[in-house]
């Protein structure tokens, strides 16, 4: 049984939107939203995988401090007074994503992912009704040399959930981030063309956790591009136990 002063250290108290919650001092602000039905967007974050705050979308205000935070990568403390719904915070949504749609080709009516895409579905979330900033039309090669699966780098993100679950649930390690800025992309085994690489055991996973069309699945329909995540928590569950 744990010691009553063990478990009261492990244990913190903060406010968001002006409500008290207690959590376990390991959590994030993210987790501790979520189990108390507390909504703050989201894009590179996702269940069961690491967080590594790179989409920005889920900064939220903390009290006393000027910087916005990501929730996902920021631990609680106690004491702390969390702010996930201003003004100041609808805005910078809208300004993340105008960026992510200006960045790539998101097309959407020509889009594998049209009515599928989280990207599309945030934008309509946040009230996004026209992007600000200029569209820059990168030129991104699509890489359809995979048996089953095509990267169209066009339609990322660059969120590296890809990345993530095949190097930590798949454990192949196939994908990783070339280049950067508008250059960069995912590619496969150091840039070969993925239907040559030598590991990839063709899973899928990196295709059914990608948010956009950007991995999606040779063969079917736009409306049969429905992305199944069911599998990783329970993967991600397996893993932490062996
Ligand atoms: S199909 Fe599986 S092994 Fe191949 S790149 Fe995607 S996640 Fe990695
Ligand atoms: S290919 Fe998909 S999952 Fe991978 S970084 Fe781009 S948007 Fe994210
Ligand atoms: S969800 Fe936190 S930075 Fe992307």
């Amino acid at each position: 049984m744990i010691d009553a002063n063990v478990q009261r250290a492990r244990t913190k108290t903060l406010t968001i939107n002006d409500q008290a919650f207690s959590a376990r001092s390991d959590q994030t602000i993210l987790q501790v939203a979520r189990e108390n039905n507390i909504d703050i967007p989201t894009l590179c974050a996702i269940e069961g995988l690491s967080d590594i705050g790179a989409c920005r979308l889920c900064l939220v205000e903390i009290a006393g401090q000027r910087e916005l935070k990501p929730a996902c990568t920021t631990r609680i403390k106690d004491g702390m007074v969390v702010s996930t719904d201003t003004e100041r915070l609808r805005k910078h949504r809208k300004t993340i994503l105008s960026f992510l749609f200006a960045e790539r080709n998101h097309i959407c009516s020509v889009c594998v992912s049209n009515a599928h895409c989280e990207l599309q579905k945030m934008g309509a979330k946040v009230g996004l009704t026209h992007v600000e900033v200029p569209y820059l039309y990168p030129k991104l090669q699509v890489d359809a040399s995979h048996r089953r699966f095509i990267n169209d780098p066009n339609r990322c993100i660059l969120c590296l959930r890809c990345v993530r679950v095949c190097d930590e649930i798949e454990g192949a390690h196939i994908l990783d981030v070339f280049a950067r800025g508008l250059e960069a992309r995912i590619i496969a085994e150091m840039g070969r063309p993925w239907g040559e690489s030598e590991n990839c055991t063709e899973c899928g996973k990196c295709v059914q956790v990608c948010p956009t069309g950007a991995l999606n699945e040779k063969g079917l329909s736009v409306a049969e591009q429905h992305k199944r995540r069911g599998f990783l928590p329970y993967l991600t569950t397996m893993k932490r136990g062996r």
